[in-house]
């Protein structure tokens, strides 16, 4: 068990794409990571706990980080773990709902409350990941959709409610990232032709931000950054 004297982040969806790419980012820059996510691990390294939990099991989560925390505290929250399965108004079923709505709305709350009970006397940050779907809607993605916008709206409620306890919150909005779960939904070669840049971002390119936004968010709090290439403008 690693000492827990460095700063520490707990990392969700740290098993792929983005959520991998902060927990890496975070451990190259000195930082002790919680690793959480419903597929165990993808590190391995002194400084990592790996915690394997489902995001929609508040107990679990809690069971988990407290497990992983012992007497520590954390100094950041990087909520990555997320779904993003089509819907349209007419395929839709309650299951499917059910399942957006709880991984993605319910799983952020989870989240943040066990990380705010954890979080360091002197404060924190955290970042949590929405979508630009939340603001410019594709095809396909209605309840994704609404499920981040859920979030972007989460963000800023809570950038109110933790604000005297020291902790900033803001959320990130990638466009496409070239990620596992993007490559599964089989749209990034189609996706990248309406972005200005002409590119998918790199999972690091996120994590970048990621970092400056838990490590120095200044005065930065209740926002939510779009890292889009440009077609959120389109
Ligand atoms: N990839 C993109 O282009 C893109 C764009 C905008 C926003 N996002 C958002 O960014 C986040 C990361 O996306 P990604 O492409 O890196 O994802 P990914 O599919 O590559 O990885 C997501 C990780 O989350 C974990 N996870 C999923 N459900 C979970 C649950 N219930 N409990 C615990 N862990 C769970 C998975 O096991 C996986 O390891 C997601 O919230 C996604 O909605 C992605």
């Amino acid at each position: 068990m690693p000492s827990f004297s460095l700063p520490t982040v707990l990392v969700t969806g740290a098993a792929s794409g983005m959520g991998q790419a902060c927990a890496t980012h975070f451990l190259d820059q000195g930082w002790r990571v919680i690793a959480l996510d419903a597929a165990g691990s993808a590190h391995e390294h002194p400084n990592l706990v790996a915690v394997t939990a489902d995001i929609r099991d508040e107990d679990a989560v809690r069971e988990g980080v407290d497990g992983a925390l012992g007497d520590g505290s954390l100094d950041a929250l990087v909520h990555a773990a997320g779904i993003f399965p089509t819907s349209n108004l007419m395929d839709f079923d309650r299951e499917r709902y059910q399942r957006i709505f709880d991984v993605n709305v319910l799983g952020t709350l989870n989240l943040c409350r066990v990380a705010t009970r954890r979080m360091s006397p002197a404060g924190g940050a955290m970042l949590l990941f929405a979508s630009v779907d939340a603001f410019a809607v594709s095809r396909n993605q209605l309840l994704y959709s609404a499920s981040k916008a859920a979030v972007v709206s989460i963000a800023k409620s809570l950038a109110i409610e933790l604000a005297d306890q020291g902790i900033v919150v803001n959320a990130i909005a990638p466009g496409w990232v070239d990620t596992p779960g993007t490559r599964a939904g089989g749209r990034l070669e189609a996706g990248i032709q309406a972005v200005p840049l002409k590119r998918a971002a790199q999972p690091e390119e996120i994590a970048e931000w990621a970092w400056r936004l838990c490590h120095a968010p200044g005065y930065v709090s209740g926002e939510t950054l779009c890292v889009s290439g440009g077609v959120i403008v389109r």
